[in-house]
């Protein structure tokens, strides 16, 4: 690359021709480097940051991150909704990398807005049938022995505008309904065991403290295998948005069961059949019937970078492909990147560590000869089970359906890096 300011400067050909002009050429430079440029004022310069003291200790008690990052950030779609209320907004998946999503960053669902709880105002209640019905303020709850653990969390319609077609351009808006966090709670079976579950007891009520008092029936099976009862996030408490003080995990299924503020488990002998587990949260087949509880998130990826919100702007050469996978059934054995639409597919590289039900990140690199390319990722999980193709997805589950939507994504990459959502499969 020429420099502007000074047309002599060694562009990337001359510095190959030429070997080392003075300096120190490290190993990575002869491939995605750049040439010495003689004469660059940001070299040459003194700059303003070097000058000058800069902001002392305290300035910002709580960081945030560096102003030139601001565009990093969630986004809603406005059309989606009628109003911010009950509405969601995305997490910026092509900003990001690694597996964890910035607390900050994690996109949103509210049916009723952002409960603002007090934490010593805070109950939360077991009843039902149980031997010794209780409740627990947030003290309470922090005498019980306590768990880290990382989890992907994705709602059940992330993806779902894209049932009958490509639509939104852009990996935040297609697959943003998605964060993966550390959270930091006691084991749901601990509160359980503590009230003694009675042996008819075979479902939970886990009820949320905000406007919309989100109600959710989660079988006993799982309530008494990996759920916790959340309090930290990314090494802090939650965030309000994400359910302060208190929010229900719920490993590897939907979204929706997370139920956040939450206030209440009542202990039952069958499910209680709520709105969000009939009318909505059920997936509507080509013949008419419906599925319900459709609990777990089936295995899924999408390549975040290049994407259309993050096109190719460094022409042909080293080209860093990367993405994340994820399945509610485990951790993620392998993830394959195609090139072409998917007649051929190469194994990406997973980097990072390898959770159970948590997100996983891949990469694929390659030297990208500017030809249009139709980039896609396909993940297995522990279980053998493949991610689908769109197709493959509509002829078992028609073209009805909003939730669960794992298909494989296609992004359109044309000869000057521009990207594009589209579907050819
Ligand atoms: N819990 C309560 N109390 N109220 C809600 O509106 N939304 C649910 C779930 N739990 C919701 C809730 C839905 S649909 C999803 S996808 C997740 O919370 C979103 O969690 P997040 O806002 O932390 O991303
Ligand atoms: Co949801």
């Amino acid at each position: 690359m020429e420099n502007p300011e000074n047309p002599k400067s060694a562009g990337r050909r001359s510095f190959l021709k030429g070997g080392l002009m003075g300096g120190v050429a490290l190993a990575g430079a002869a491939t995605a480097g750049r040439a010495l440029a003689a004469g660059d004022p940001l070299i040459t310069e003194v700059q303003d940051w070097n000058r000058l003291l800069g902001d002392g200790v305290d300035a910002k008690p709580y960081g945030t991150p560096s102003q030139f990052e601001a565009h990093v950030v969630r986004k809603n779609v406005p059309w989606l909704t009628s109003d911010a209320i009950s509405s969601i907004n995305f997490t910026p998946l092509h900003e990001l990398d690694g597996i964890i999503t910035p607390s900050g960053l994690c996109f949103e669902r509210h049916h009723g807005g952002v409960a603002v709880i007090e934490p010593s105002a805070h109950r939360l209640m077991i009843n039902g049938m149980v031997d010794k019905p209780l409740v627990f303020t947030m003290e309470d709850l922090k005498r019980f022995p306590r768990e880290n653990r990382v989890y992907f969390l994705e709602c059940a319609a992330n993806s779902g505008m894209e049932w009958r077609g490509a639509q939104l351009n852009g990996c935040q808006f297609t697959h943003g309904m998605l964060h993966c966090v550390m959270y930091t709670g006691v084991p749901l079976k601990a509160l359980l065991t503590e009230a003694g579950v009675k042996p008819e007891g075979k479902w939970l009520l886990a009820e949320g403290a905000d406007a919309s008092a989100m109600t959710r029936s989660i079988p006993m099976e799982k309530a008494l295998d990996d759920c916790l009862v959340a309090f930290g996030m990314n090494g802090e408490a939650l965030r309000a948005e994400q359910g302060y003080p208190l929010r229900l995990v719920v490993p590897g299924w939907e979204g929706n069961m997370w139920v956040k503020w939450l206030r209440r488990l009542e202990v039952g002998d069958q499910p209680w059949q709520q709105r969000e587990e009939t009318s909505k949260y059920t997936d509507l087949l080509p013949d008419g019937k419906s599925r319900r509880f459709t609990w777990a998130m089936d295995v899924k990826s999408v390549i975040t970078n290049p994407s259309p919100q993050a096109p190719i702007k460094h022409g042909k050469g080293p080209l860093v492909v990367s993405g994340l996978a994820w399945s509610g059934h485990g951790t993620i054995k392998r993830v394959d990147v195609s090139l072409d639409g998917g007649r051929n597919w190469r194994t990406a590289r997973i980097d990072g560590p390898s959770l159970p039900k948590a997100l996983h990140r891949f990469y694929y690199e390659f030297d990208w000869d500017g030809s249009e390319l139709f980039l896609q990722s396909r993940a297995i999980d522990e279980q053998g089970l493949i991610q689908p193709t769109k197709d493959q997805l509509r002829s078992v589950r028609g073209t009805n359906s909003i939730y669960h939507n794992n298909g494989i994504q296609t992004w359109y990459v044309n000869k000057d890096g521009g990207i594009e959502n589209v579907e050819i499969s």
